[in-house]
């Protein structure tokens, strides 16, 4: 999972342990693609402790390769319906941070909450000296995507 994270050239890259307890413990907000036991896909995420309604999404990464085949979407679609299942179809809203200039990322989320038919709503949450005190890094909006009350499959 570091390496693929690592291969995207755009997301921090975090310690190989914050990936095993992402497969681990948060695994059940945690979804990988492999393509021939090649890991192609991941999106990591979790329920923020107090908001169990929210799945936060950390990171998602999609290989070079594999980019613009519509397997980010097919993740992201999969893992909201897991959770949705594991909370007994109650609704889910999906949360983000992305930086402005991601447009990948930002096209990414809004054809996902298009496909959801619901609102996709941005506000303030890191900002560059939050995450750096160097400022190096950039701001990291919120994107609220959701409630999400309905299934794809039904
Ligand atoms: C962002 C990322 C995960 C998208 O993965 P993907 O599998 O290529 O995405 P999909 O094929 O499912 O495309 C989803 C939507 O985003 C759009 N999109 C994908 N890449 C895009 C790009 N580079 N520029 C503009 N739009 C893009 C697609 O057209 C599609 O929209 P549509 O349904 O309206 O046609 C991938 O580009 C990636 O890994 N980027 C590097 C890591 C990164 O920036 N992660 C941040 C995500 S939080």
């Amino acid at each position: 999972m570091r390496r693929l994270v690592i291969e995207t050239d755009v997301l921090d890259v975090n310690s190989t342990y914050t990936y095993l307890l992402m497969a681990t413990d948060f695994a059940d907000t945690t979804i990988v693609a492999d393509r021939d036991g090649d890991l192609c896909g991941l999106i990591t995420g979790y329920h923020p402790p107090s908001r169990p309604e929210v799945l936060f999404v950390w990171q998602v990464a999609v290989a070079r390769a594999a980019q613009g085949t519509g397997l980010a979407s097919v993740m992201l679609d999969g893992l909201v319906e897991r959770v949705r299942l594991d909370r007994h179809g109650h609704p889910v809203t999906v949360e983000a941070t992305v930086a402005p200039d991601n447009a990948a990322s930002r096209a990414f989320f809004a054809a996902f909450a298009r496909r959801q038919g619901v609102p996709l709503v941005e506000e303030p949450r890191f900002t560059a000296a939050d995450l750096d005190v160097d400022q190096n890094h950039p701001d990291e909006p919120l994107l609220r995507i959701g409630p999400i009350t309905t299934s794809m499959v039904d």
